[in-house]
């Protein structure tokens, strides 16, 4: 009993004491809110008042989550140093920080908005908000005591105001603005005026700075070298900022320097300097810039690093074995350049690497094995480079291994089974893999019997098709390349193991004959490359319902037509859709009204062009129809979906009607090609709006129409083909105009009517053929290279006599056919101003007079005809001179003379000089003595073609049969590429 009573008792003591706990804490609360609010009345006014400036509205897009903060403002508690996003100082309890960064903020930001009074502010964030495109406000040197300042991503627009260089006591500002790298033309939000004035006041003025974005800033300027004393700084981002210029080596060696990010300015130059020992750089970012030479040596220096990004730069030279000491990297890309030699074995002490990126390069060797102990290796691109030997047997111990990418080398041997067993494998790209035989699959062993070998490729050494079923193993595998290896899918059935979850499917080359069944349970696809197979019968119509598609690529196959009901599937969202080469007939269908991309050349497709082409939201970036069988006449409803359309196609068709007046809004149109059709009538005067166009061929219609001089206005016109119509009149404007078309490098305007004479100063300022202003320039092709796809305009001509299909236009390439016209008169002297002329052609004119001597200035000169015209006197004995001239014809004139004595001349035919009474000459017999076939040309064969120094031709033949020629070509074109960069 005693031991109860204890109990009670003491349990009654607990009791009070808590209740005398509670009421002291009860005391306590009164007694705090009893005190006066940390926050001044007149802050509190004015926060108050911030919270009306702004609409409050969700944001989408960012990944970041917003949620609005100033919301509960004044709701609660009226002491402003409590709210979300609010510092007060601990004694003045003035608002000296606002962090009102991702709240959702909507609206124009005022000059006048009463932010500006909140005078003690020494941090603001108004990072991802929305301020609707509004300026800068100069207000916010008004707030001097700033020490950060970050207005990034928040939607503002216009130039910086250099009032905020005046902040002098920052110490982080970002200024960050951003736009997707997937839109077609991102134009920057934010620019500075004078940037070299602003960059170098405020490397003077903000001293004490120790980040400073300005990323997605359009500076378009250099960086001056103050920036190498901003002894503060820790972050330099400058992605995208258009920089130009050589960038200050001496940035990267600030002894604080931290993180140096200079991504996307691709005209940047500059160079990786000698690294001391005595640097803090963790992430140095070079991606898409025109960086170039070594890696150094001392880049062992940086023994911090975690981010080395060179991609897509110009940097070359061997990859230093001193990369090994960097022991704490963990991303290493040097992808998209020009590094040669093998991979270091020291690249195995990168402990701590998890990606490994060297894609795009000539790096030579087996595959590197030094990375097999690297356990943490999340992610190998090896693709595109010269690596020989097989697989390692071992690869299988890269447990954590998501992304493996050989494609495009020299591998051989069996495709080992263990990779098979890697099941974290999210992405493998085996393009071009030579399987030399299938050891690996044993264990797996699933293939089926081989039935045609015929249709395998020299590339493929392989006996056998391999089961895809092989690939089964890997569940997590979403991107799956297989380009170039003969595949089955055949033993894939519904019920079977294998992925659903593809995001991209690559069997481009895999001997393929029907359509894969299992791809209609693949929901999440994304992108299909089944190109160059040999897939017989109909489009399964289920490929419509995968509402992921986005890019779907059949061509150069067997399909004859689509299944279904041909009618536009609304769930489908296929932006590109490549048909070419396959053998459909009947009319073209199109599933979705997103498309961007159609490529449906070389077909048999008959009916007229679809009208859905219109039905769409957006407009299309490439129209080919080229090679086909449409009737009728171009949709003229194509002119209100022009405004994003670059190429279009329609070459080699039967269309008939003239061409509509549909051009007035196709600003972003760079080559029209409608030729070998019916078109008859006038040329459009809208054509006149194409302010990027650089390519139009009207070739072989019936368009009847005068000589259009509207169009020298197009400042960028290069290519303009009016061969074979109906055209009539002068070549120039009785009133002496300038003639104009600055860029013009091909004229072809034969086989018309053009009549009169050319005044002798008719050559003169013919800008783009009398100089070579782009010598410094890499030649390139004229053609459309987006983010995926690349297409190129091509254009048949006349040279050295027979007509060529130059399958696509170097952009060095000058040419000048006037022949099958009746022009008469004197061939113009200022011909010889063209310095960069490779063909002229004026045969078949009524040309009277002198061969011009100026003629002998033209020394890029390849190709010259001037004969079936009525040329009198001799040959001018300095065309003698010119040795690049290939191939003459002068024949079936009035010349008088003997032949000049360049070895040019004498190898030409006799029949290029025959129909010349008056020509004698001991070399004119001897020429034509020693022809035995003086009626046809040797032909040349693909050695010599290499040797001279030719452009990208294939004779063609007057039976211009554009589906068998294509192809041909675009080996020389390799090849001479290749050689213009060297
Ligand atoms: C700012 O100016 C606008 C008009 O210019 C006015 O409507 C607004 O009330 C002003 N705001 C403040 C905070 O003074
Ligand atoms: C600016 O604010 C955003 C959002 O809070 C943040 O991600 C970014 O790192 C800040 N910038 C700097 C330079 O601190
Ligand atoms: C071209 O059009 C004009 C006027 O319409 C016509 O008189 C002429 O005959 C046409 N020329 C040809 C070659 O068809």
């Amino acid at each position: 009993m005693i031991g109860s009573n204890y109990s009670s008792s003491f349990s009654f003591f607990l009791r009070a004491i808590v209740l005398l706990l509670f009421s002291i804490s009860n005391f306590v609360s009164t007694f705090a809110s009893l005190t006066p609010d940390l926050c001044h009345p007149d802050q509190r006014d004015i926060l108050l008042e911030l919270k009306t400036e702004f609409k409050i509205q969700k944001p989408d897009g960012y990944s970041i989550t917003s949620y609005p903060k100033t919301e509960s403002w004044g709701n609660s508690s009226t002491d402003c140093c409590n709210w979300d996003g609010v510092t007060c100082h601990t004694e003045s309890g003035k608002v000296i920080g606002l962090d009102l960064s991702c709240s959702c903020l909507h609206g124009q930001f005022q000059p006048n908005s009463s932010l500006f009074r909140l005078k003690h502010l020494t941090s603001l964030n108004l990072a991802y908000n929305n301020f609707t495109l509004s300026p800068i406000p100069d207000k916010f040197y008004n707030l001097m005591l700033l020490k950060t300042l970050n207005l990034s991503r928040s939607s503002l627009k216009g130039q910086i105001p250099r009032e905020i260089l005046q902040l002098t006591n920052l110490v982080s500002l970002d200024l960050s603005s951003y736009v997707s790298i997937y839109s077609p033309s991102p134009s920057l939000l934010l620019s500075i005026k004078n940037p070299p004035f602003f960059l170098r006041l405020l490397a003077r003025n903000l001293r004490n700075l120790t980040a400073l974005d300005m990323s997605y800033v359009n500076i378009s300027s250099e960086i001056p070298h103050e920036f190498s004393y901003m002894l503060s700084l820790r972050s330099l981002h400058l992605e995208r900022c258009s920089l130009v210029g050589e960038f200050p080596s001496g940035v990267f060696m600030i002894p604080s320097l931290q993180s140096i990010i200079l991504d996307y300015n691709p005209v940047l130059r500059g160079s990786l300097p000698v690294f001391h020992r005595n640097n803090s750089l963790q992430v140095l970012r070079l991606w898409e810039t025109s960086f170039s030479g070594i890696i150094p040596d001392s880049i062992g220096n940086l023994k911090h690093l975690v981010d080395l990004t060179l991609a897509y730069s110009n940097f070359s030279g061997r990859i230093p074995s001193s990369l090994g000491e960097l022991s704490n990297l963990s991303s290493l890309s040097l992808s998209s350049n020009h590094f040669t030699g093998e991979v270091p074995s020291s690249i195995g002490n990168l402990k701590q690497l998890i990606s490994f990126d060297v894609s795009s390069n000539q790096l030579t060797g087996n595959f590197p094995s030094a990375l097999l102990n690297l356990t943490k290796l999340s992610v190998i691109f090896l693709d595109s480079n010269q690596f020989t030997g097989s697989l390692p047997p071992n690869i299988g111990q890269l447990s954590k291994l998501e992304s493996l990418s050989v494609s495009g080398n020299s591998f051989t041997g069996a495709v080992p089974s263990y990779l098979l067993q890697i099941s974290s494998l999210t992405e493998l790209e085996l393009d071009d893999y030579q399987l030399s035989d299938l050891v690996g699959f044993e264990n797996v062993s699933l293939f089926s019997n081989l039935q045609d070998l015929s249709f395998i490729s020299n590339n493929f050494r392989v006996s056998s098709p391999v089961d895809l079923n092989v690939f089964s193993s890997l569940k997590q595998l979403v991107v799956l390349y297989l380009s170039g290896i003969p595949l089955s899918t055949a033993n894939i059935t519904s019920d079977s193991d294998f992925s659903s979850k593809f995001q991209s499917l690559s069997f481009s080359g895999c001997n393929i004959t029907e359509f894969p069944e299992f791809i209609r349970d693949q929901r999440n696809l994304k992108y299909l490359y089944l190109s160059n197979n040999n897939i017989k019968g109909q489009v399964p119509d289920w490929l419509w319902r995968l509402q992921e598609l986005q890019d779907l690529d059949l061509s150069h196959n067997s399909l004859s037509g689509f299944d279904g009901s041909l009618k536009a599937v609304p769930g489908s969202h296929i932006q590109m859709l490549d048909l070419r080469s396959n053998a459909f007939q009947g009319r073209l269908f199109i599933p979705s009204t997103s498309i961007a991309y159609l490529f449906a050349s070389s077909n048999n497709f008959t009916g007229e062009i679809p009208r859905s082409l219109c039905g769409g939201q957006s407009s299309p970036t490439i129209i080919d129809l080229s090679n086909n069988n449409f009737h009728g006449s171009i949709p003229r409803c194509l002119g209100s979906h022009m405004s994003s359309l670059a190429d279009l196609n329609l070459r080699n068709n039967s269309l008939s009607g003239s061409l509509p007046d549909m051009f007035m809004h196709a600003y972003e149109l760079e080559s029209i090609d409608v030729s070998h059709n019916r078109l008859e009538g006038e040329l459009p005067a809208s054509l006149t709006s194409c302010s990027a166009l650089e390519v139009l061929n009207v070739e072989s219609n019936e368009i009847n129409d005068t000589f259009p001089f509207q169009l020298s206005s197009l400042q960028k016109l290069h290519v303009l083909v009016l061969r074979s119509n109906k055209f009539h009149g002068k070549l120039y404007q009785s009133d002496g105009a300038w003639f104009g078309f600055p860029q013009l490098k091909i004229i072809d305007v034969s086989n018309n009517d053009f009549l009169g004479t050319l005044p002798s100063d008719y050559f003169l300022n013919w800008t783009a053929i009398s100089s070579n202003e782009d010598k410094d320039r890499q030649p390139h092709y004229i053609g459309n290279s987006s983010l995926n796809y690349r297409y190129y305009s091509s254009v048949v001509l006349m040279n050295k006599g027979v007509l060529m299909v130059m399958e696509r236009i170097l952009t060095v390439y000058t040419a000048i056919d006037f022949s099958g016209n009746r022009i008469h008169g004197q061939v113009p002297e200022s011909i010889g101003l063209l310095k960069e002329l490779h063909v002229l052609n004026l045969s078949s004119n009524a040309f009277t007079g002198y061969i011009p001597s100026s003629l002998a200035n033209i020394t890029a000169l390849e190709s010259l005809d001037l004969s079936q015209n009525m040329l009198s006197g001799e040959i001018p004995p300095k065309l003698g001179d010119l040795s690049s001239l290939e191939w003459i014809n002068v024949s079936h004139n009035q010349l008088v003379g003997s032949i000049p004595q360049g070895t040019q001349f004498q190898r030409q035919n006799c029949s290029s000089y025959e129909g010349n009474p008056g020509l004698f000459g001991p070399s004119l017999k001897d020429i034509c003595r020693e022809k035995t076939s003086p009626e046809s040309e040797p032909p040349v064969s693909s050695e010599e073609e290499e040797e001279e120094e030719s452009f990208s031709w294939v004779a063609a033949g007057l039976g211009f049969a554009p589906g068998l020629v294509f192809g041909f070509t675009i080996g020389y074109i390799k090849k001479n590429l290749g050689r213009n960069k060297n």
